[in-house]
């Protein structure tokens, strides 16, 4: 009878375990208990254009909180993040209010090609971020503060505060001028009437001379401090012709790289999306910049001001979220930093994907730069080769013929990058010749893009 009990307790305590680590694994959702690494990395690759891990908009809404707005819906979710459309067939409320206030604002999510275990990874992630990872709260790495930002705008501001204070000195020069002239006629007037002598008509000329006669030493502290201003931008002018590195165009709306790159990690290529394919690198049109700004129309340095800009080239209403009917749209007019001569031809993907050289080598710390400038040697040198892997130090001045002729002369080539040079490589090693010209180049043990013709002529002028 006490075994039969015994046994049966035994029984109960299995059957109740089993039933409870079943609850718990269905319980278990899907927010928890995947890989944090994998998960990061998936998300970054397939996630991070639209959505950010914390509440903010990009694209999309951010994921923040994902877990308890989608509680106890796991299944849909994957489903949802798989194909969304297929997802809201299922007639759920909270997609139905999803759908209603996204989708007029950022088209429909395209649905991913993630298997349910990476879904599982990712937001493991979302919900448990390794610490240090891009909440968006602190400032990543070493992306510029707030207030440096604000500093840059107010710059910004200033530049054409200096334009109005020439203006307003110019009027003023002119009203001195006149009331110098109203003031003679009153006394004239006044003499008239008391019958004394006129004062002479006296010329501009002349009385300038004369009060400049009467404040020596003051005009000729001007005199010389002009003098040598002009002297010391005449000859960095001259010195400097056909090199423009460091040239910052102003442009239309204040745009910052910083804002955009280092603070919301959004890939040079989101926007520079020719730069790995063609010829040129190309800006983005206004359009792109609305896959985001529909959703963002303010931001913590300039507020609604440049934001407005956007929509107002695009005849886009924030209020209504609508684009404006019939609105004649035009381009913003962005002023071009970098300009080789018509006669050279250089070539973004040959270096970007071919020479797998990182833009920063070419464009300096862009991730905190305001708008686009010519990068300077120093500010390329400078940079931690952390940042810029494989940085290759140089000494003539970005965008001359000596600079592109120094990298050539430096920068390696893999031969195993690629199936072009593994080609070349075969037709070399099938003849006697082709395998002399291997062992000359080879001797160093390097092979530089001078020693694959990088140094002709030809292969950089039309
Ligand atoms: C091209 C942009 C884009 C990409 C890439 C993208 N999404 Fe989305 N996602 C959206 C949009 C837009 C919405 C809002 C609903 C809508 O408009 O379709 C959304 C909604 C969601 C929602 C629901 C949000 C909420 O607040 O309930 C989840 C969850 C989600 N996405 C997860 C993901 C995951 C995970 C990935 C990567 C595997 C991903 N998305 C990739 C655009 C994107
Ligand atoms: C080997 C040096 C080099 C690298 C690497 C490089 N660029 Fe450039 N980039 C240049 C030069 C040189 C120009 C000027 C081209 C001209 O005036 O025709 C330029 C011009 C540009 C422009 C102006 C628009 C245009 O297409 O002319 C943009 C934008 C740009 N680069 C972005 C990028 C981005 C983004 C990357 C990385 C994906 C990158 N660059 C990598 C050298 C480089
Ligand atoms: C991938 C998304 C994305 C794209 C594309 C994008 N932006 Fe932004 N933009 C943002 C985010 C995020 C902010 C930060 C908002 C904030 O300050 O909280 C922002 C802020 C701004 C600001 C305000 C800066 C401030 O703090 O005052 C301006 C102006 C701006 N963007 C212009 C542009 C322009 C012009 C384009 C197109 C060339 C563009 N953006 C493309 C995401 C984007
Ligand atoms: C959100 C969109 C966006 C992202 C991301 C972005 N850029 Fe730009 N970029 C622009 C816009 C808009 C301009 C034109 C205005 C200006 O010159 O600042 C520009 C200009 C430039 C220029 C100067 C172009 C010229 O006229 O010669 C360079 C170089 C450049 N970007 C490089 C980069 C690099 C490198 C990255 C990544 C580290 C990057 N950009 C990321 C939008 C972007
Ligand atoms: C930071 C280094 C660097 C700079 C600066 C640079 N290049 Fe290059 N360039 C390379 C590398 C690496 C390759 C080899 C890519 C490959 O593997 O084919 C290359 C290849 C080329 C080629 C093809 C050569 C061939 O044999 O087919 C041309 C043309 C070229 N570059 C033009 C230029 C011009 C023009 C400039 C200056 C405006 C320039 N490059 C600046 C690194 C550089
Ligand atoms: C790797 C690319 C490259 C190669 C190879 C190259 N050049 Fe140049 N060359 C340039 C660039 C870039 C400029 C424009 C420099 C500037 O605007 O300051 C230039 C400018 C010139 C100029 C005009 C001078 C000037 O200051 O504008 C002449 C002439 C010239 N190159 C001749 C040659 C000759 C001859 C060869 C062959 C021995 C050659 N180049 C090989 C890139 C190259």
């Amino acid at each position: 009878m006490m075994r039969f009990t015994e046994r049966f307790h035994h029984r109960v305590i299995f059957a109740v375990a089993t039933f409870m680590t079943m609850a718990f694994t269905s319980f278990a959702s899907i927010h928890e208990g995947g890989d944090v690494a994998k998960g990061e990395q998936l998300f970054k690759a397939n996630c991070a254009s639209c959505h950010k891990i914390t509440n903010e908009v990009l694209a999309a809404p951010g994921l923040g909180g994902i877990d308890q707005r989608w509680a106890g819906k796991d299944a849909l979710l994957v489903k949802w993040i798989q194909n969304p459309q297929a997802a809201a067939a299922s007639g759920d409320a909270y997609i139905k209010q999803l759908v209603a206030t996204n989708v007029p604002l950022f088209g429909w999510m395209a649905g991913q090609a993630v298997t349910e275990a990476e879904i599982k990874d990712i937001l493991t992630y979302v919900k448990t971020p390794p610490a240090g990872a891009a909440g968006g709260a602190a400032p990543v790495n070493n992306c510029q503060t707030l207030e440096e930002l604000k500093a840059e705008a107010e710059k910004n501001e200033e530049s054409d505060g200096f334009i109005w204070f020439i203006i307003i000195g110019v009027i003023l020069a002119i009203i001195a001028v006149s009331a110098a002239n109203i003031g003679r006629s009153l006394k004239n007037a006044m003499n008239e009437r008391e019958g004394l002598p006129m004062e002479a008509e006296v010329g501009y000329w002349t009385s300038a001379k004369a009060w400049m006669w009467k404040n020596k030493t003051f005009v000729s502290i001007i005199g010389v401090f002009l003098f040598c201003y002009f002297a010391v931008v005449g000859y960095s002018t001259l010195m400097d012709i056909g090199v423009y590195e460091g040239y910052t165009p102003t442009q239309p709306v204040w745009f910052s790289h910083s804002i955009h790159v280092c603070q919301n990690e959004v890939d040079c290529q989101y926007c520079h999306s020719s730069a790995a394919k063609s010829k040129h690198a190309g800006i983005p049109s206004v359009n792109v910049c609305m896959n985001c700004h529909k959703g963002i129309n303010k931001g913590k340095i300039t507020g609604e001001k440049e934001i407005a800009k956007i929509y107002a080239a695009i005849g886009f209403d924030p209020a209504t979220k609508q684009y404006i009917q019939g609105y004649e749209q035009k381009p913003i007019e962005w002023n071009k930093v970098h300009n080789l001569p018509d006669h050279v031809y250089f070539n973004h993907a040959q270096h970007v994907t071919v020479g797998k050289i990182d833009c920063k080598q070419c464009h300096g710390p862009v991730q905190q730069y305001t708008v686009g400038h010519q990068a300077t040697l120093d500010e390329i040198n400078s940079q931690d080769p952390a940042d810029v892997p494989g940085l290759i130090k140089l000494t003539k001045p970005t965008l001359t013929m000596g600079w592109c002729i120094e990298c050539h002369n430096k920068a390696q080539i893999d031969l195993t990058s690629s199936e072009y040079y593994e080609e070349m490589h075969n037709r070399f090693k099938a003849s006697a010749l082709g395998q002399r010209t291997i062992r000359d180049i080879m001797e160093d043990g390097e092979v530089t893009v001078r020693e694959m013709g990088g140094w002709e002529c030809g292969k950089c002028h039309y």
